[in-house]
Parts: structure tokens; sequence; C-alpha cells
């Protein structure tokens, strides 16, 4: 039995990663500052399977001021999610939280990891590339953010880099392609389209609804998660897509018939940062570690449908 830090365990993604993680039998020192990005209620929801399983635990803590050596003593290595998501919202004066909760605590975080030689696997993102020049996109072609929250991702990537050249820190950053399925955060496009469709509600598009996504079931996000605490590279960073590929369009359509309830639609300008399309090669992951999504699309968004009451 090993004991993992999962920071950012009331959020959507890192409460996943935890379930799992007791599931195989190890403990999991969860770690979380219940940030206002969304509401608190949600994420002690997310919470609550986990608050009743034993070995875990949850300390309340912000990741950029904390005390981190007693989080991470004893640990066997750390899942390091906790982030202010989010691209539209990156823009302006909350651009400070950002700086904050994805630049300040991730330095401090691989800072102290590094004092104690566990590996780190950390959530970076597929807004790293921007509008890339080609598709499916490697990890080799030259990352362009188009918004400040790709900014800082990226930019956690090359503090992961420098503290593993000076300080020998052992670190891997994951490339999450649209991460969808129950728990999906609320300012989620398949959340707000779900929870449209349970309540009868209108869902407004932002641009021509053709933005395409490359979609990765949540259980194929954390499944990449665990092998690449296993079985990656040191100092890899690896995309993890799930490798089916849709419009906005197409996934309202598709929510309509998987629910057979239907939409309203209100169009509103595309959001600066938003890019147009995102497509991953996965080849490098599968390489390394074996990983391979497993969820297709229509299988997963009805898991999600179903969480959210449409059905
Ligand atoms: N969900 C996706 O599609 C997606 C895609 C690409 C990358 N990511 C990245 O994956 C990670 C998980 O995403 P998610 O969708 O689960 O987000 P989430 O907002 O649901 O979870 C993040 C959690 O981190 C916590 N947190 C934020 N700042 C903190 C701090 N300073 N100290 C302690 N806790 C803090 C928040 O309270 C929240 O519960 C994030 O790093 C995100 O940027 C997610």
């Amino acid at each position: 039995m090993a004991t993992y830090l999962v920071t950012g365990a009331a959020g959507f993604v890192g409460s996943h990663l935890s379930e799992r993680l007791l599931e195989q039998g190890d403990a999991v020192r969860g770690v979380d500052a219940f940030t206002d990005y969304y509401d608190r209620s949600v994420k002690e929801a997310n919470l609550a399977k986990l608050r009743d399983t034993a070995g875990f635990e949850l300390h309340e803590a912000d990741l950029a001021e904390t005390v981190l050596e007693p989080l991470l003593e004893g640990v066997d290595g750390v899942f390091h999610l906790a982030a202010q998501p989010g691209v539209r919202g990156s823009w302006g004066a909350t651009f400070a939280i950002y700086a904050k909760d994805n630049l300040v605590a991730t330095q401090r975080l691989f800072e102290a990891a590094a004092r104690i030689g566990k590996r780190v696997v950390f959530a970076s993102s597929s807004s790293v590339y921007g509008d890339a020049e080609t598709y499916p996109t490697t990890e080799d072609l030259r990352p362009k953010p188009v918004s400040p929250y790709g900014v800082t991702k990226l930019t956690c990537e090359h503090l992961a880099r420098v503290y593993g050249s000076s300080f020998g820190l052992d670190v891997i950053g994951l490339r999450y392609f649209t991460v969808y399925g129950p728990r999906q955060r609320p300012d989620m496009a398949f959340t707000r389209i779900a929870k449209a469709l349970a309540n009868g509600g209108r869902f407004t598009v932002l641009g021509t609804g053709g933005q395409s996504r490359d979609f990765t079931y949540v259980d194929d996000a954390v499944a990449a998660t665990l092998l690449s605490m296993e079985e990656g590279a040191a100092g890899a960073v690896y995309n993890v897509g799930g490798g089916t590929e849709a419009t906005l369009s197409q996934i309202i359509k598709l929510g309509e018939r998987l629910s057979g309830r239907s939409l309203e639609i209100v169009k509103e300008p595309a959001a600066a940062g938003d890019v147009k399309r995102t497509s991953a090669d996965t080849g490098r992951i599968r390489r390394d570690t074996g990983w391979m999504p497993k969820i297709p699309l229509e299988a997963g968004f009805f898991e999600q449908l179903a969480w959210a009451g449409a059905l």
C-alpha cells in the first residue's frame, strides 16, 4: 500500500483520482483550499464518498501559503491537480488568482517535493497549444497558448523542467484534453448542456458551435494519471486525449438524442482565449506507459447525463 498526496482532491478530476487510489488499496492525503471558482457545496458533494472511505484524509489548506513539508511527509508520490481552471476568466484582474493558484502554488510544491525526492505527476492542459499548427498535435510542437490560463500551465511545465534539471525533481506533466464525465465542473460545456437538458433551460453557445475538442472521459484521464506515476519517464510531458473529437454543435445534438429532450439555444460571440480545435496525438504516453483511452464519447456522455438527471 502506498500513500499519495492529491492536491485539488475536492475538485472534479482530483476526487475521481482519489476514489480510484483508495479502490486499489492506497491511502490518500487530500489537500484542497475550496477556492470560490465554483460553489463549495459542489466540492463537498465530490468528497462525499471519499469522506466515508478508510484511508482518506483531507487537509483544507492553500498550497500558495501553507507550510508544505508536513503534507509531504511519508508520501510515496504527489498528484498535483490543484489549480484555478478555466480559460475565459483568466483575463483581467482575476489573472492574479491564476498567478497565485497555478504558478506560486506549483512552484512551492515542486520546491518541497524536490527536497523529499518523490515523483510528482501534475496537471497541465491542452490549452498550452493554443490554435495548434498541426493536428493531431504532438508534444514536440512548440506550444503557443492563446489565453493567460494556458500561459500559466505552460509556465508550470517550464517550472517542472527547471526543478528537474537543477534539483533533480522527478516530475511528469499531463496535458489533459477536455475531461468530462460525472462531477465535471459546473462551468464546463458538458455539465451546462446536461443541466440545461435536465432542467429545461437554455444553453448559450459562444461562437458558431463549430469549435471542436478532443474529449477525454474522466476514468481514462485517471488511468493515464496513475500509469504515469508508475511507468512514465521522468521529465516527460504527455498528451492525455480521449481520441473522440466532436464539435459543440455535435455534442448538443448527441445530448438531445441520448436524453430524448431538446434545448433552447442562444448564440453569443466567441470568448477570447477559446481555441477552434484540439486533437491529441497520444503516441508518446501509449509507448511509455501502455495507456489507451477506453470509453467512447457516447457512453461517457450517457454517464454524465445520468448523473445530471437528464435521462
Ligand atoms: N477538467 C478539464 O477538462 C481539464 C483540462 C485540462 C487541464 N485540467 C487541469 O486539471 C486539474 C483539475 O481540473 P478540474 O477540472 O478537476 O478542476 P477543479 O476546479 O474541479 O479542481 C481543482 C481544485 O483545486 C483546488 N485549488 C485551487 N487552488 C488551490 C490552492 N492554491 N491550494 C489548494 N487547492 C487549490 C480547488 O479548490 C479545486 O477543488 C487542474 O489543474 C486543471 O487546470 C483540467
